[in-house]
């Protein structure tokens, strides 16, 4: 097995992730609010890289069936019913709702990974679940990090070496590693004793605590809170179904 690691998705193209299984990580927040969506039983998240398209395709069912979630700048976009903190996606607001959901990094990685063969959503929160789907699948994988406006972010990596490091435990063998890959596994060594620690004085955890979400950390921080798997199936994201509530379609259907 292989491992690559791209540090944000515009090191990456949609072609060159064509067929591969990709892990997209975005810890603060797409990915752990992704995860507790779909946990508190939303039917499935469309995930769309402009405010304009989450507008146009929620149409007529907009409020009732569907909703519209994400950030701009950390903020919830205007006339969006929810942000992209955690917290939010309650069962209550969001049992049994598609969610139409953008954010400014999260859903760009998503977007590169479109074309992958697997595509799978991880944060802190669903670590070890998302290590035991790549280890079935026993291919090479690549580990798409959001960063953050296309630069480095350092929960994402911490992150992805957690990853790197679980997936190599459950199989009992070390897989080979691009110097990306050996750089998040070395820094998750240095620094991962502590997550939490890590998140709060990452530039985003900072700036999220700055402008008021600094409560959001503790949950993004909370390792194998949530076990469960997000899991692109055609055009949205939904739970697999050995790792959560609902069934996701063989990729490609
Ligand atoms: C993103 O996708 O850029 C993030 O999830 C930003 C945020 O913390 O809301």
């Amino acid at each position: 097995m292989r491992v690559d690691l791209h540090f944000t998705p515009h090191q990456s193209d949609e072609f060159a992730l064509r067929d591969r299984v990709v892990v997209v990580v975005d810890v603060l927040r797409a990915s752990t609010t992704i995860v507790t969506a779909l946990r508190n039983g939303a039917r499935e998240i469309i995930p769309v890289t402009s405010v304009e398209r989450a507008v146009k395709i929620s149409g007529s069912l907009f409020g009732d069936a569907i909703l519209r979630g994400g950030e701009r700048n950390g903020r919830m976009i205007e006339g969006f019913n929810l942000g992209n903190s955690p917290a939010e996606y309650t069962e209550e607001k969001v049992r049994g709702k598609a969610i139409i959901f953008s954010t400014t990094n999260g859903s760009l990685a998503i977007e590169r990974a479109r074309y992958a063969r697997l595509m799978l959503v991880c944060g802190f929160v669903n670590i070890s679940s998302v290590a035991e789907v790549v280890v079935r699948h026993a291919a090479d994988f690549t580990v798409l990090c959001a960063g953050s406006n296309g630069l480095f972010s350092l929960e994402d990596s911490v992150c992805a070496g957690m990853l790197i490091r679980t997936v190599a435990e459950l199989q009992g063998r070390e897989p080979e590693l691009s110097d990306g890959a050996v750089a998040a596994v070395a820094l998750h060594k240095a620094m991962g004793r502590n997550i939490l620690k890590v998140i709060r004085t990452s530039d985003h955890g900072r700036y999220l605590t700055d402008i008021g979400f600094g409560a959001d950390l503790p949950l993004c921080a909370a390792v194998d809170d949530i076990p469960a798997v997000p899991q692109l199936a055609g055009n949205v994201i939904k739970l697999r179904a050995d790792g959560g509530r609902e069934p996701a379609p063989p990729p490609g259907s």
